[in-house]
C-alpha cells in the first residue's frame, strides 16, 4: 500500500507520520507553498510532488482546509491525476465522501476518514490520533481499505451511516470537543478565584475528563452527579445566584437544565421536582 497527500498542514503531516511509522509508503506531498510543502515532505523523508504524479498513488489524502476541498478535487480531476480504481479520502467531519464526487467521475472511489481528536499542531496531532476513535464513510469499494488505512494510522474506526446529516453530526461533534472545552474554560475562571491559577486548571480539567470517562463506560444517565440528581433546589439557586455577574451565568443555566433533564430520564426526580430544579435555575437575586 502506499499514499499521497495533497495539504501539508497539521492533519496531512500527523496522518502521513503515523501511517509511515505503521509501514505504509507516503509518495510524497502535494501543497501551495513549495517551503511549507517541502518542510513537511522532509519531516517524514518524503517527496515533493506534482499534482500529476498522483496518478501513480493507489491513495491520496485530501487533507486541505473544508472551504478548498471540492476545487482541489476538481483540479486533480482536470489535471489527469486519478487512477481509476484509486481511492481517494478527505479527514474532513463537515464533508461528506461527496465533496470528492470529481475524481469519483475518473473511476476513483472516495470516502471519509474523520478522526475525532483535536490535531492543533502535526506533533501533537500525532501523539493524539493513536487511540482515537475515527468515523469511516465512503464508496463499498473504498470502505474496507479506508477501515484499514484508519487502523494503520492508530485509530479505531466507527461506520458512519451513508445517510447520516453530515452537518449535525459535526455540530455534535462540535459540541462535545468544542462546547465541552468552553465549559471547562468557564469553570477555570471561576476556580482561580479559590486556587492557584495552574491547579485552577488541573481541577477542572481533571473533573472533567473523569465525568466524560464515567460516561464513556456507563452513558450520561449513570455518570451523571450532583445537585440535580440529588434533587437539591437550594444548592443550584445558590450556584445561580452566586454565578449572576459572570461570563458563566447563561451557561450554567443552560447546561444544569440539561442535567435536570436527564436525571429525571434516570429516575432520580420526579416531574414535580424537575419543575422545581428549572425555577431554582430562574432565580434572580
Ligand atoms: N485540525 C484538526 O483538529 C482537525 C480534526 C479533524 C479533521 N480536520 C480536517 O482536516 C482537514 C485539514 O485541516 P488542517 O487542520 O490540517 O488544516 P491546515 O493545517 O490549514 O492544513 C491544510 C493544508 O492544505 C494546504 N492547501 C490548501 N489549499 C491547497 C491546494 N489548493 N493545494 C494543495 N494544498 C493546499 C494548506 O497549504 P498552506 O500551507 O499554504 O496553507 C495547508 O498546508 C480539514 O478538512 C479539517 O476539517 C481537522
Amino acid at each position: 500500500m502506499s499514499l499521497a497527500v495533497i495539504g501539508p498542514g497539521r492533519v496531512g503531516v500527523a496522518f502521513a507520520r503515523r501511517l509511515r511509522e505503521a509501514g505504509v509508503a507516503i509518495d510524497g506531498f502535494v501543497g501551495r507553498d513549495p517551503g511549507r510543502t517541502r518542510l513537511a515532505a522532509e519531516s517524514i523523508g518524503a517527496h515533493v510532488l506534482a499534482i500529476e504524479d498522483l496518478v501513480r498513488s493507489p491513495i491520496v489524502l485530501v487533507a486541505v482546509g473544508d472551504q478548498e476541498l471540492e476545487r482541489v478535487a476538481e483540479d486533480a480531476a482536470a489535471a489527469g491525476a486519478v487512477a481509476a480504481g484509486s481511492v481517494w479520502w478527505h479527514p474532513s467531519g463537515f464533508h461528506g465522501p461527496d465533496a470528492l464526487r470529481a475524481v469519483r467521475k475518473h473511476a476513483a472511489h472516495v470516502g471519509v476518514v474523520h478522526p475525532l481528536c483535536p490535531i492543533p499542531d502535526a506533533d501533537r496531532g500525532y501523539e493524539s490520533l493513536a487511540g482515537a476513535l475515527a468515523t469511516v464513510a465512503g464508496d463499498r469499494e473504498a470502505f474496507p481499505i479506508l477501515e484499514a488505512v484508519a487502523m494503520q494510522a492508530g485509530l479505531l474506526p466507527v461506520a458512519m451511516r451513508a445517510e447520516a446529516d453530515r452537518v449535525r453530526y459535526h455540530a455534535a461533534c462540535a459540541l462535545a470537543a468544542n462546547g465541552v472545552t468552553a465549559a471547562i474554560g468557564l469553570a477555570i475562571d471561576l476556580l482561580e478565584d479559590a486556587v492557584e491559577p495552574a491547579d485552577a486548571r488541573r481541577v477542572a480539567a481533571s473533573l472533567a475528563a473523569r465525568a466524560a470517562h464515567l460516561v464513556f463506560e456507563h452513558g450520561a444517565e449513570v455518570a451523571l452527579s450532583g445537585p440535580a440528581v440529588r434533587g437539591d433546589a437550594d444548592v443550584l439557586a445558590a450556584h445561580t445566584r452566586a454565578l449572576r455577574s459572570t461570563d458563566a451565568a447563561d451557561a450554567y443555566r443552560e447546561l444544569m437544565r440539561r442535567a435536570v433533564a436527564i436525571a429525571q430520564r434516570r429516575g432520580s426526580i420526579d416531574a414535580a421536582m424537575a419543575t422545581r430544579l428549572d425555577q431554582a435555575l430562574e432565580t434572580d437575586g
